[in-house]
């Protein structure tokens, strides 16, 4: 088995995906919102590449039963039903909901991997739910980070790195590993025991905090809130 780490979805193309698991990660905070609100009841949720994207799916899916989601600028979109915060996503929201959802990373990044053998969503709020359908799986896997505007994330990073040492150890036989998943494991042995205080200080977290988000930062560094692994197939993430 191989665990490659991406740093940004840009590093590579579609068809390097084929044979493999994608596994997506946005902890602040697309996929961390992605994993609550199913968790929290959502039927399925439709991400989509621009605001735009989102607003035409949701006029063809009907609007009934359909919620809007999504930010610009850590900001709900105006008109929008939910914005991106996990926080958001409640039961009393969500359940029995169909989302459409447009982010600035996170979103863009599950269209990246769409081509993949299977697409999985991760985050710290799910992780060993994660590793633990990988471990059974014993396929190739790669780790895709979502990142900021195309660059390096260093919360996305670290719950890849925390990712792989977990699948690592749970593996019959020592995975070969990219340079990337080396770099990311050895940022996991460092950071995991002070997880928050690394997202506090995060780019993406410092902007979630001058916006007045610092709780959903908190709420993103919680691990295994959910055991919930959700897929993304024809368009659709569902569990
Ligand atoms: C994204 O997709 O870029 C993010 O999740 C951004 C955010 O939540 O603020």
């Amino acid at each position: 088995v191989r665990i490659d780490v991406y740093f940004t979805p840009g590093e590579l193309a579609a068809s390097e995906l084929s044979s493999r698991i994608a596994v997506v990660i946005d902890v602040l905070r697309a996929t961390s919102t992605i994993v609550e609100a199913l968790a929290n009841g959502a039927r399925a949720i439709y991400p989509t590449q621009t605001a735009d994207d989102a607003v035409q799916l949701a006029q063809v899916l009907g609007r009934e039963d359909v919620l809007l989601c999504g930010e610009r600028r850590g900001l709900k979109i105006p008109g929008f039903d939910l914005g991106n915060s996990p926080l958001e996503f409640t039961a009393d929201r969500v359940a029995g909901k169909v989302l459409v959802m447009a982010t600035t990373n996170g979103t863009p990044a599950l269209s990246t991997c769409a081509g993949a053998k299977q697409v999985v969503i991760a985050s710290l709020c799910n992780l060993d739910a994660v590793v633990a359908e990988l471990a059974g799986a014993g396929e190739d896997v790669a780790v895709v980070c979502a990142g900021r505007e195309r660059r390096f994330a260093l919360e996305d990073a670290l719950c890849a790195g925390m990712l792989a040492r977990r699948l690592r150890e749970r593996l019959q036989r020592a995975p070969r590993t990219n340079d990337a998943a080396a770099v990311a494991m050895t940022l996991a042995r460092r950071a995991s025991r002070r997880l928050e205080g690394w997202l506090q200080r995060s780019a993406a977290g410092r902007q979630l905090r001058e916006i007045g988000l610092g709780d959903d930062v908190t709420y993103c560094a919680t691990v295994d809130r959910h055991a919930v692994v959700p897929r993304l197939r024809e368009r659709q993430i569902t569990l």
